[in-house]
């Protein structure tokens, strides 16, 4: 009797087993659809959203866009080693969308970053749910690319099927070893960019509320006629520039006289002499897509130049800045 329960037990063990075995031959494919997600994602926020790709964006896109072409000729092909061409791009691409990610939630200073030309690489064009921007989502699916393709199983593993080796035993628990080390990475990250977000939003509801200061009141009481003769206190302009150079110039130059396919100049412009301050702050907070009317290069200026966290005194500083270079 215990015999036969045994029996029973043991079969009942195989057969859920290889049902979930089964499902192994289809990771393949949630691979493929997550590289082509990946993919059109990304070519769907530059081209038609006019978002524009930092530098470290660019190399994640050089390691993702081709994962789908090669992970489709293998499911083409049904080539059992697929996975020995996708790992080294989708492990490398996991590697970059850490580092991406630590810097784009702060982790990482800004002075390491390899970002210095070109579109600051913590630039926030979307964020969902608080913290999930661009280099969560490519961290995002690098890591269920990687995944899948160390748990994918090739259908015509006959053998594999049949008894398990100790060879086969030991893989399995590697497998495991490096799927639990990937997950908690990845949850690591979450943490990390929920913590960021949520400290950053503390602290400005703390500044905002101390920011009735002078320096507010001066900088939006001063009306922007007699613009040569900038009545801005020296410090508030110094002030601005401060975070001009680091929030704007890599889009707007590093005397706010342009870049050519990137922002428009912002010194002695109709743009800038038409408007009072405050209309120029709600400008900035607000950003311009590339399907507003006003666009101008179809590409998108993104609100609080991409960084959210700014205050409204640190935009009017940069306003008197930008209108201290005014000749
Ligand atoms: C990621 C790149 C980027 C960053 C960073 C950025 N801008 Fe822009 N900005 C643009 C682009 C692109 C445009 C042009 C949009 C268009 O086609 O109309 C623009 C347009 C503008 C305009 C309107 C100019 C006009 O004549 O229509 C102002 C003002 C401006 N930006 C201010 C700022 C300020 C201030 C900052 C820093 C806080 C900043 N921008 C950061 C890309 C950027």
């Amino acid at each position: 009797m215990t015999e036969q329960i045994n029996e029973i037990s043991d079969y009942l063990r195989y057969a859920t087993l290889s049902r979930v075995d089964r499902l192994r031959e289809y990771l393949i494919y949630v691979a493929w659809s997550q590289a082509l997600i990946a993919t059109l994602g990304s070519l769907f926020l530059s081209e038609v959203m006019g978002f524009i790709p930092c530098n470290l964006c660019w190399y994640q896109r050089i390691l993702m866009y081709p994962l789908v072409v090669i992970i489709g000729i293998g499911i083409l092909l049904r080539d059992r080693r697929v996975q020995y061409y996708v790992l080294p791009l989708s492990l490398f691409g996991l590697g970059i969308g850490l580092y991406h990610s630590l810097l784009y939630y702060g982790l990482i200073p800004e002075t390491l970053q390899p970002c210095t030309a070109g579109v600051p690489c913590s630039t926030r064009w979307i964020e969902w749910f608080g913290f999930v921007g661009i280099p969560f989502a490519a961290f995002t699916a690098f890591t269920v690319i990687t995944l899948a393709v160390i748990w994918h199983k090739p259908s015509d593993d006959e053998e594999m099927n049949q008894t398990e080796t100790s060879s086969q035993v030991s893989n399995q628990r590697w497998l495991k070893w490096a799927s639990a080390a990937l997950i908690a990475v990845y949850v690591g990250i979450v943490v990390v960019g929920l913590a960021s977000r949520i400290s950053e939003n503390a602290r400005l509801t703390e500044t905002s509320s101390e920011t009735t200061a002078d320096e507010f009141t001066i900088a939006t009481t001063v009306a922007p006629v007699a613009l040569s003769t900038t009545p801005y206190p020296e410090n508030f302009i110094l002030t601005g520039q401060r975070v001009y150079l680091s929030q704007c110039s890599a889009c707007h130059g590093q005397n706010a006289q342009g870049v050519t396919n990137l922002g428009l100049p912002l010194v002695n412009t109709e743009f800038m002499q038409e408007r009072s301050d405050n209309d120029l702050l709600e400008f900035i907070r607000a950003g311009r897509h590339p399907s507003d009317p006003q666009s101008q290069t179809g590409m998108m200026m993104p609100g609080s130049g991409g960084n959210p966290a700014l205050t409204d005194t640190e935009v009017l500083a940069v306003i008197a800045y930008l209108r201290s270079l005014t000749p």
